[in-house]
């Protein structure tokens, strides 16, 4: 990758008499950055930034994030109008290779994720061995990681044909790999992938299908998930990202590196948040008990949180929400369900949250999980399968990090540092000794 970042001045550091000057760089929009790689060298200290608040890890030229705005890009694509005309396989091009692609490069990139669909057959041994009540996101990470062990031909990251299989194996193989999972969950067989499918009309068949009957996709079903999967595919240096390039940045293999980001992207405060505001929802049940909630949510000494509210970077409507909350409406209208209590108790607690001033002051907007829940749900899929989805659409944007931070020639292992305030050197004393 080639660097576009473009001089922007300097900034000095001036500390107990030690001074440092460090150039300040722009991108194409968003704040500048000041780059401190030289800081430790120039001034003797590190920075401190626990959570990366303040700190940008990387230059990317993949998505962009206006959290103030509300505005979301995939290479320069607002999301509304990738979601609104154009799929889930388009834009997994666009993302990896940076630029739309025309009739001729979709149908063979389309030929060659297709191509891909099935797994090893004796990766399906995997499956047999995890009790039937696990965690589907537990056998993702497994599994995932397991691929490094079946695939051995697209594991060096140093050859740009191996990266590039590997890259489609996953964004192939991961729709059967979710669905064997859900699968299993259910007791009920396999379903191979059909290849005449579309992605997310294969995914659904594979999940929902059953050997005893036939089974038709509804497209406007699949038209949502689709959606669904476009509005997760990338969102910059989010955890699992980030996690993903801190792993590949060691020169991990790929199937690590992805299982290493599903990993991250199942707690609570990430991916796993939508699972967690539908069992919210759920636990609040009625209309009538959502006071109690916002009050807990506001209560210091209470570890209580509102899922599918708040963002670290959207401190405005989070444009994916927006998108999602139509095409929400959508399913449940076409499913004929927009009296589910569950909807009417996510419609209220919106509009509370919204006109309520701790909220207001702290720029809590509802997220995207705050609707992708309530529409999985209507989709069929249970909950413990949300996050499983979220990686899936994500697995895009993860290989399309993963390679970009390969191909760029400033990349280094990341080391962060750290301030140590734990016990001085002592010296050992015999357990017989110790009071
Ligand atoms: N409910 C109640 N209070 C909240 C919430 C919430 N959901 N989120 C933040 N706050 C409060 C928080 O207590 C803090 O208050 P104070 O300043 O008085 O200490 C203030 O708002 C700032 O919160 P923070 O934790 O410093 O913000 P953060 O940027 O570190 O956290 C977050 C962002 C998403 C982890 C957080 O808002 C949260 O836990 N939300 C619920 C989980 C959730 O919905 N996560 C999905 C994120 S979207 C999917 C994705 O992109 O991964």
């Amino acid at each position: 990758m080639e660097s576009k970042m473009k001089p922007a001045g300097t900034m000095t550091v001036d500390f107990k008499g030690k001074k440092g000057e460090f150039p300040v760089y722009e991108g194409t929009d968003g704040p500048p950055v000041v780059d401190i790689r030289t800081f430790a060298k120039q001034t003797g200290a590190f920075t401190f930034d626990p959570g990366f608040t303040s700190t940008g890890s990387c230059e990317s030229q993949i998505t962009f994030i206006d959290g103030k705005k509300g505005v979301l890009l995939y290479r320069g694509y607002p999301i509304d109008q990738l979601a609104e005309k154009s799929t889930f396989m388009e834009i997994a091009y666009l993302l990896l290779k940076g630029e739309l692609p025309t009739k001729m490069e979709f149908e063979e990139f389309n030929e060659s994720i297709t191509m891909h669909t099935m797994v090893h057959e004796q990766l399906k041994r995997f499956y047999s061995g995890f009790r039937r009540d696990a965690h589907p996101m537990a056998i993702l990470v497994g599994v995932v990681g397991a691929l490094a062990a079946f695939y051995h031909d697209s594991t060096d990251i140093n050859d740009p044909v191996q990266r590039k299989i590997a890259s489609h194996r996953m964004i192939a193989k991961m729709p059967t790999i979710a669905a064997m999972a859900y699968k299993y969950s259910i007791g009920q067989p396999f379903v191979f992938p059909q290849n005449n499918l579309g992605y997310t009309e294969n995914f659904m068949r594979m999940c929902f299908a059953v050997p005893a009957e036939d089974y038709e996709v509804n497209p406007v079903l699949a038209d949502a998930l689709d959606k669904i999967f476009i509005l997760h595919m990338d969102h910059e240096q989010n955890a699992s990202t980030s996690t993903v390039r801190l792993a590949g940045s060691s020169g991990a293999n790929p199937f690590a590196c992805i299982a290493a980001g599903i990993a991250s992207l199942w707690g609570p405060a990430h991916g796993g948040a939508n699972e967690a505001a539908l069992n919210m929802l759920a636990e609040i049940g009625t209309v009538d008990r959502i006071p109690e909630y916002i009050a807990r949510a506001k209560d210091k000494s209470d570890p209580f949180r509102l899922m599918g509210f708040g963002h670290r970077v959207y401190k405005n409507y989070d444009p994916r929400a927006t998108v999602m909350r139509k095409a929400s409406h959508e399913v449940l209208n076409a499913l004929g369900v927009e009296n589910d209590p569950l909807l009417q108790v996510a419609m209220e607690l919106e509009k509370i949250a919204l006109e309520d001033p701790y909220f207001i002051e702290k720029k809590l907007y509802p997220n995207i999980d705050f609707y992708s829940g309530i529409t999985l749900k209507a989709l069929g899929f249970p909950t413990e399968m949300f996050t499983v989805l979220f990686a899936l659409a994500r697995t895009v944007g993860w290989i399309a990090q993963w390679t970009e931070m390969l191909e760029d020639p400033s990349q280094k292992i990341g080391r962060p540092r750290q301030v140590y305030t734990g016990a001085g050197m002592r010296d050992f004393v015999n357990i017989d000794k110790r009071s």
